[in-house]
């Protein structure tokens, strides 16, 4: 087994709140991510691909083709975007960074092949970050 991971970046603003909730409850819950003005993070995102090594081209995945994907499917999708009001994929859903990487893994996951096992790691602030692997 080995791993392979492809770093790439988007800023994006959100708003954490649950619409079922009161205002009181929200502000209390999410803090400063409750504003109702949105707010925005640098989002570091670390996609690893795990799996056998193809002997003949001794690669596991091509990094230049998994770097395209993650361009055309990620970042030209949530980067400078307000994730509650410009993606079809956070209008009901809450963008919490756990949400986020779970989103962003069942996108890639479709366009991987299923021989490989992946792993989603973002990164919302140079403290936390969130993994997710299925
Ligand atoms: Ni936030």
């Amino acid at each position: 087994m080995i791993s392979v991971t492809r770093k790439s970046h988007f800023n994006a603003a959100h708003r954490l709140n649950n619409s079922k909730w009161t205002d009181e409850k929200n502000q209390q819950f999410f803090g400063l991510c409750n504003n109702k003005n949105y707010h925005g993070h640098n989002y570091d995102l670390e996609v690893t691909v795990s799996g056998e090594l193809d002997i003949e081209s001794g690669y596991l995945i091509d990094m230049k083709q998994l770097g395209d994907l993650i361009e055309t499917e990620i970042e030209s999708k949530f980067d400078h975007k307000n994730l509650n009001l410009d993606t079809s994929e956070f209008k009901d859903l809450n963008p919490t960074a756990e949400n986020i990487a779970i989103v962003i893994w069942n996108i890639l996951r479709e366009k991987i092949d299923i021989k490989f096992h992946l792993k989603v790691l973002l990164h919302e602030t140079s403290r936390n970050f969130v993994e997710y692997s299925g």
